[in-house]
């Protein structure tokens, strides 16, 4: 039975609106582990648009749960890496331009440099996953790559629709099996909110969902009745 990681980008996406320290996703991770979350994710982009270096080592010391580090297969980023040593650490393709990440990353190809990062980070007692495409080819090469975990890429699920979408479910379904049945751990995620989920949870051999923007996004909205009864009462207690 698959549980939830929470991805808390947003959170710092909001505070880098406005360059200042709230909201704090080092806060946000706490109360996501407080409500049942079981694992912390955080993306350290190239470019740094949302979370920062600051924050990703104030969450390896405050995550209680476990945390796992987004990273592109860069030099520069396996540093940073091997200097924080996080539970586990997520290789994703990274392009300047993209607002999210766009597809999985292209293990099969490119399967020596993968290797060697992987290496690397595994002998510092670093759990590597690699997030790819449903595919078997890309499957097969993360496994001969020395990937401890497999995290496969939602995203084509979550925006196909009718026909279109119950074969991308299957794909899911059949490529975690076979991930499985290698002897990979494996979590799935991307585009996945409220409405989508329930299939994609009833998949067994899936360990972990990491989500982000469907959360955030609810608890903006779910929190606004809240913080403008705060402000209210404030106001009206100083008039
Ligand atoms: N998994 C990976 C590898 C991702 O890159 C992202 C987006 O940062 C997610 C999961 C979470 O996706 P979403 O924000 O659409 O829930």
């Amino acid at each position: 039975m698959a549980t939830l990681g929470v991805n808390i980008d947003h959170i710092a996406t909001l505070r880098q609106a406005r360059g200042g320290k709230d909201p704090d996703p080092v806060a946000a991770a706490a109360l996501a582990e407080l409500a049942g979350a079981r694992g912390i994710t955080a993306h350290l982009r190239e470019d740094r648009r949302h979370i920062q270096d600051r924050d990703i080592y104030l969450l390896k010391q405050t995550v209680a749960t476990h945390l796992n580090l987004e990273m592109a297969a860069t030099a520069a980023m396996v540093t940073v890496a091997l200097d924080l040593v996080p539970a586990m650490a997520t290789l994703v393709p990274e392009k300047r331009e993209e607002r999210t990440t766009e597809g999985g990353l292209a293990v099969a190809g490119h399967e020596k440099e993968i290797a060697k990062i992987v290496e690397s980070l595994r002998s510092n007692n670093i759990l590597v996953s690699l997030f790819i495409d449903p595919d078997l080819n890309h499957l097969k090469a993360a496994k001969r790559a020395g990937a401890t975990h497999v995290e496969l890429h939602t995203g084509y699920y979550a925006n196909a629709a009718g026909q279109a979408r119950t074969e991308e479910l299957y794909r899911l379904r059949d490529t975690a099996l076979a991930a499985q049945k290698m002897e990979l751990c494996v979590n799935a995620g991307h585009g996945l909110n409220y409405r989508n989920v329930a299939a994609v949870a009833r998949i067994e051999s899936l360990e972990e969902l990491n989500i982000g923007h469907a959360i955030i996004s609810r608890a903006t909205l779910v929190g606004m009745d809240r913080a403008v009864r705060d402000m209210v009462a404030l106001i009206n207690k100083n008039k």
